[in-house]
């Protein structure tokens, strides 16, 4: 039998029961106490926090989020530690005003349609059996069948649409979920469980100022439950979506965001960025939209960012790339958001970023 421990959570004062074989991130999310958190695999360092007392397994850290001396002073990533005992441990727990957070869960579903919208990237979408509350931007762990392992995928859809799950997934060569999965033997009619939601990378509506929202790949999808999300309101800050991507193979929901933009003229502008077409190359291809890094094309259309706020999602380099321009363009980190899609690469090689950085 599992055996089960208290962990008192400071500062809210709050305590959970978490099993031995649980991380007590996992704990704590269940029982509706935001920890910090962004990868939830042990690469980001989001979730460092203080052991003030008791004995704990490790886990998986990253030995790059969490350095031997960290240890050796009583830091632990909550996201991989599980108790050994009765625990205290002091997080920087902060709710920001006007979000409505859901406690994780498990659920299950069916998957209902695999579809390929670019290169190496397919939409899947999952009926769930029960509804699954989350805010715009979160997302959810998906187990892997046949292995004990779990990878993350944002959400897509909005959060109005519950039972719905629409997921954007990237080939990795020789992954286990994507390419050996999803890519691979996954099916319409599968069974899959998941749990969720998870992620603090969420759309934040007491902020009135214009959102520039910059996506790599597959980064896109937090931001499309954004801006589906926003844009159904009657009013809401005017947003700005850069999607970069290589080639027009690599590009996917042009045609809806084309639409959105023409549909809400005011509110929201959209700027498709392929790396391989070159300013030099404006009309290869018949290509209308920006040429060059999409952190090119946004620093070209903007002299200064400030009084603007960032959501910035996708792989790490091109996060770090556009948290650096958003930043000369004088945008404070305090107002610019992120999720980088780390990966079990990133968690063996490093993928730790600013503590300056909101999360
Ligand atoms: C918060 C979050 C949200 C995400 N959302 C999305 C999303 O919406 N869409 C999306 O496409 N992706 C998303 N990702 C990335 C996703 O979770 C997976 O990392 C990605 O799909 C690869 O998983 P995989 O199982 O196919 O590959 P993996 O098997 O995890 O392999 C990934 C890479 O790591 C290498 N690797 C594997 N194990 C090791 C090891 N032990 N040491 C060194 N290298 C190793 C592999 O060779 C490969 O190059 C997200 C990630 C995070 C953190
Ligand atoms: S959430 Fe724990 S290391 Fe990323």
């Amino acid at each position: 039998m599992v055996a089960y421990h208290r962990v008192s959570v400071e500062p809210v004062g709050r305590e959970v029961r978490c099993r031995e074989d649980q991380p007590i991130l996992d704990a704590c999310l269940r029982a509706g106490i935001w920890v910090p958190h962004s990868c939830t695999h042990g690469t980001c360092g989001t979730c460092k926090a203080e052991l003030i007392d008791g004995e704990v397994d490790h886990g998986n850290a990253s030995a790059f989020a969490l350095m031997d001396f960290e240890r050796d002073e009583g830091k632990v990533l909550l996201c991989q530690a599980s108790p050994r005992s009765d625990l205290v441990v002091e997080a920087d727990v902060d709710v920001d005003e006007g979000l409505e957070l859901h406690p994780v869960r498990d659920f299950t579903g069916t998957v209902t349609e695999l579809a390929d919208v670019a290169r190496d990237i397919r939409v899947v979408r999952i009926a769930l059996d029960e509804e699954l509350r989350f805010a715009p931007g979160q997302y959810v762990a998906l187990r892997v069948p046949g292995t004990p392992a779990t990878r993350t995928y944002s959400l897509a859809n909005p959060p109005t649409q519950r039972r719905l799950l629409e997921l954007h997934v990237r080939r990795t060569p020789g992954g286990l979920a994507s390419d050996g999965w999803v890519f691979g033997p996954m099916a319409a009619g599968e069974r899959v469980s998941l749990s969720g939601p998870y992620g603090r990378f969420v759309f934040r509506p007491a902020r009135p100022e214009p959102a520039i929202m910059v996506a790599g790949g597959t980064g896109l999808a937090p931001i499309a439950s954004m801006i589906r999300h926003a844009l159904a309101a009657p009013s809401g800050p005017r947003l700005y979506l850069y999607h970069g991507a290589r080639t027009r193979a690599d590009l996917y929901c042009v045609d809806e965001f084309r639409a959105l933009a023409a549909a809400h003229p005011d509110r929201f502008r959209y700027r498709p960025c392929l790396s391989e077409q070159t300013p030099e190359d404006p009309a290869g291809g018949g290509w209308d939209g920006g040429a060059g890094l999409v952190t090119d094309v946004l620093a070209a259309d903007f002299d200064r960012c400030s009084g603007h706020v960032g959501y910035v999602c996708g792989p790490p380099p091109m996060v770090d790339a556009a948290l650096k321009l958003l930043m000369r363009k004088r945008l404070f980190p305090r107002d610019i958001y992120r999720e980088d899609f780390f990966s079990e690469a990133d968690r063996a090689t490093g993928g730790v970023r600013s503590p300056l950085l909101r999360r």
